[in-house]
């Protein structure tokens, strides 16, 4: 069980390919450059790839918007390539999961072409049409301010379509059974090319209601578990990683009651109120919506993360919650996105503070969950705020000084390797942070590592230990009876707190510290006190490191929740 749930206890590291590296001199990355980086990778720890889309598109909107979902973009390699890459991440023991964004196509794609072509194309009830403008068109856009409508009209159709995000992405009609089926043969046919499962793009919309008849978009949650069903009986223990931006509430409705719909879905909700929390250094919101996404399936898992490569959207803040968010991490105009969000990339929105960057990443690895990281983030890459939306934090990859980072031979990258200011590649770049012990890929694959030998976060229960001091943030774990504790101060000013372990016995007495020396030893009232600097954590363990003697192979009451109700 423990090794079927791999997504349990794993760290995912999201790239595109075609921002990598590239092999071949185009100035694309590549997957035959992708494959070069693998052992990079391994070297990270990382155990799983989220790779962003590769099939053929026509690149509007990043390859989220696709004309073939049963190849390889020309530019990227060949579907020879791609198994190469699947097989050397297995060999690595690397799972890959892929985009499966089956909300919408690219309107160059041959279905929406057939289907605009005549009203009795076998295609044209693929996607959702109307004869006259609908009531709604102005309301639901994904990207106010750049996207005027939901619907658009087609000269050659004659008619409206539906198309939640850009014109160019028209909406499938995932309620047709047709459509349904296919979704599920893309999922098999990259199955079968050695993927462990996908990250499903836009699921809320997928499974909503679409029609001009539409007034409040109904989703039909049955049909994820449709998906799952026949994923799993393709390969047992592939996944399906949700991004579904949703309130807690409806969470269990896309794990499944029973754990029987998505295995993953990303935490959104926890997300803003990270950010929220390290812009204000006040623990409490983030407390709640810890607190408000705990109820999951014990098979389910969230994705944490920082950023990726859209914007923080912070659209579930309050305004007053918003306003701290931005005012700290993106003040200017330029730095905000679609009037909820900001698109910067993590290291300058911290102001490239190594210890603000350290405690980001310290909670991004211990919050219930399992970690998701962006590539570059790593090394601390920063964002190029000369290009339009979202396509400032998704610049090449910062390899070494070698003209273009080592990223390409070309004099012509895809996108602008960023080569001024402290985030231009001279300063920032891997080849540099190898060589240095106390880089922040150095630091980065040790927060990993450590990471992977504390499964109580993937696994264990938890909870918030509650202190006098907001700006401090304490969550135990308990698993197979045993505990790991972590501490995390969000003020820049150091703190000292007192605290109880709040487990039986002598058990909460002793906490190793699993980064340093300073282990800390309750006072005969059980009391923890310790003074921690500014943005600093702690790691520990609870009781000693024979816990690998102690641990059990169920949840027995000396450590698991049943003793402890939260
Ligand atoms: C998801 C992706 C985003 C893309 C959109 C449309 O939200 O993360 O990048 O633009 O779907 O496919
Ligand atoms: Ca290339």
């Amino acid at each position: 069980m423990i090794d079927d749930l791999w997504y349990k206890n794993s760290v995912f590291y999201c790239l595109s390919v075609g921002t990598y590296m590239d092999a071949n001199g185009d100035g694309i990355g590549d997957f035959k450059g992708l494959l070069r980086r693998l052992d990079y990778l391994q070297g990270l720890g990382i155990t799983a790839i989220w790779l962003m889309p590769f099939q053929p598109s026509p690149g509007k909107d990043d390859g989220y918007d696709i004309s073939d979902y049963y190849g390889v973009d020309p530019r990227y390699g060949t579907l020879g390539d791609f198994v190469e890459f699947t097989h050397g991440c297995r060999q690595r023991g690397i799972r890959v999961i892929i985009d499966l964004v089956v909300n919408h196509t690219s309107d160059t794609h041959p279905w929406f072409r057939e289907a605009r072509s005549s009203p009795d194309s076998e295609y044209r009830d693929w996607y959702v049409w109307a004869d006259k403008k609908p009531a709604n068109a102005g309301t639901g856009m994904v990207f106010p301010g750049v996207q005027k409508s939901t619907w658009s009209r087609d000269k050659e159709a004659k008619a409206w379509y539906f198309h939640r995000f850009y014109d160019f992405q028209p909406d499938l009609n995932t309620s047709n059974p047709r459509v349904q089926a296919e979704i599920l043969k893309i999922m098999g046919f990259w199955i079968q090319l050695g993927v462990s499962g996908f990250r499903m793009d836009a699921v809320p919309f997928v499974i909503a209601t679409k029609g001009a008849k539409v007034r409040t978009p109904v989703e039909q949650y049955d049909m994820l578990r449709a998906f799952r069903e026949f994923l799993q009986w393709r390969q047992g223990n592939a996944i399906i990683l949700a991004e579904a931006n949703v309130l807690p509430e409806t969470d269990m409705e896309y794990f499944g009651d029973d754990g029987d719909r998505m295995q993953m879905m990303f935490n959104f909700h926890v997300n803003q109120h990270l950010f929220y929390a390290l812009a204000s250094a006040d623990s409490r919101s983030l407390a709640k919506a810890l607190k408000a996404t705990k109820p999951r399936p014990a098979s389910a898992q969230w994705g944490l993360f920082l950023r990726n490569h859209d914007e923080l959207d912070l659209g579930r803040l309050t305004k007053a919650q918003r306003d701290v968010v931005f005012r700290n991490f993106g003040p200017d105009k330029n730095m905000q996105l679609y009037g909820r969000g900001i698109r910067r990339r993590l290291a300058p929105m911290l102001g490239g503070d190594r210890r603000r960057l350290e405690l980001a990443y310290s909670l991004m690895c211990t919050l219930p969950g399992t970690p998701v990281i962006r590539y570059g983030d790593e090394i601390g890459m920063g964002d190029n705020l000369a290009l339009p939306e979202r396509n400032c934090a998704r610049t090449p990859m910062q390899w070494s000084t070698e003209p273009h980072a080592g990223f390409t031979e070309s004099d012509k990258p895809c996108s602008a390797i960023i080569d001024k200011g402290p985030y231009g590649f001279e300063h920032v770049n891997v080849a540099k942070q190898r060589r240095d012990p106390g880089s922040m890929l150095n630091w980065t694959e040790r927060i990993i590592r450590m990471r992977k030998e504390v499964p109580e976060i993937g696994w264990g229960d938890f909870r918030v230990i509650a202190t006098r001091d907001p700006a401090v943030l304490i969550i135990r774990y308990d698993w197979r009876n045993n505990s790991a504790l972590f501490v995390h101060n969000l003020d820049e000013r150091p703190r000292e707190v007192s605290f109880a372990a709040g487990l039986p016995g002598d058990t909460g007495k002793l906490l190793v510290n699993l980064l340093s020396e300073d282990h800390s030893q309750a006072n005969e009232r059980d009391q923890h006190r310790l003074v921690i600097e500014g943005y600093g954590y702690r790691w520990y363990r609870v009781g000693g490191l024979d816990y690998l003697l102690k641990r059990s192979d169920i949840d027995t009451k000396a450590g698991g929740n049943a003793a402890h109700p939260a």
